[in-house]
């Protein structure tokens, strides 16, 4: 009885708060793809890697050890990360500071994937996650959301997309921005990071049971958006 209980209590709370976790490695279209669906549902976004960024953010800038777990620890508490939300833009703030722009570097994107391999770190951060995901309908993003965060999740996708595709998306984003590069150097860069996301010892990018693999490479946003909203609705297996 007391199973079937746990099992009742499981899905009420799945469909009083139906949400999607989409997850995958660094440039295959998430943040893009999971804020429109977001929008045309009425659901709020949630990019956690900006949270991993925000961390990383603060070790950067008071040069903590990463190795020296005391340090991290208390790094950590004086770390408050907020999430606010401006017309449905999500902007972060870090001890009463945005800071959603300056953590869209790639100095900062690298200590972000070194923070996100660290326990109490993982800990803190999911923590605030599942919060989130317990008091809204959320459209989650990152890598471990559909395996760790909300594994209840309604519907759960695993976006992925070639390494050549990823490094031209990119590219073309630091275009738009001004900045210049070497396309071997990014290209480089993503191969690093994904390995390392994807071999970590703690909650890796791995690709959920039930999740429903998309890749993305030669489709346009509009089609990964809708696939993604029908998956929602129950309207495609
Ligand atoms: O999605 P992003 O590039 O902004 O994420 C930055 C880093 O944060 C990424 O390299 C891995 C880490 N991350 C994570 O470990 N778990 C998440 N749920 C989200 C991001």
């Amino acid at each position: 009885l007391s199973e079937q209980k746990i099992v009742m209590e499981e899905i009420v709370m799945n469909e009083k708060n139906p949400s999607i976790a989409i997850d995958g490695p660094a440039g295959s279209g998430k943040s893009t793809v999971a804020r429109l669906v977001a929008k045309k549902l009425g659901f709020v976004y949630v990019d956690t890697g900006a949270m991993y960024r925000t961390v990383g953010l603060y070790c950067a800038e008071n040069s903590i050890d990463l190795e020296n777990m005391d340090e991290v620890k208390k790094a950590l508490q004086k770390v408050n990360i907020e999430l606010k939300y401006d017309e449905g833009v999500q902007h972060i703030y870090l001890n009463g500071e945005d800071v959603s722009s300056a953590i869209r570097v790639q100095r900062i994107a690298e200590y972000a994937s070194k923070v996100a391999a660290i326990g109490v770190v993982r800990e803190k951060l999911v923590e605030m996650q599942r919060n989130i995901a317990e008091n809204g309908n959320v459209v989650m993003d990152g890598r471990d959301i559909g395996t760790n965060v909300i594994p209840n999740a309604k519907a759960k996708i695993y976006l992925d997309a070639s390494v050549d595709v990823r490094t031209e998306r990119r590219c073309h984003e630091l275009e738009e921005k001004g900045v210049s590069f070497d396309k071997n150097v990014i290209r480089e860069e993503i191969i690093e990071r994904d390995n390392f996301d994807k071999n970590r010892k703690i909650n890796p990018l791995t690709i959920a049971e039930d999740a429903t693999i998309i890749d993305t490479s030669y489709m346009t946003i509009e089609e990964v958006e809708n696939k993604i909203t029908k998956l929602f609705m129950g309207e495609v297996e």
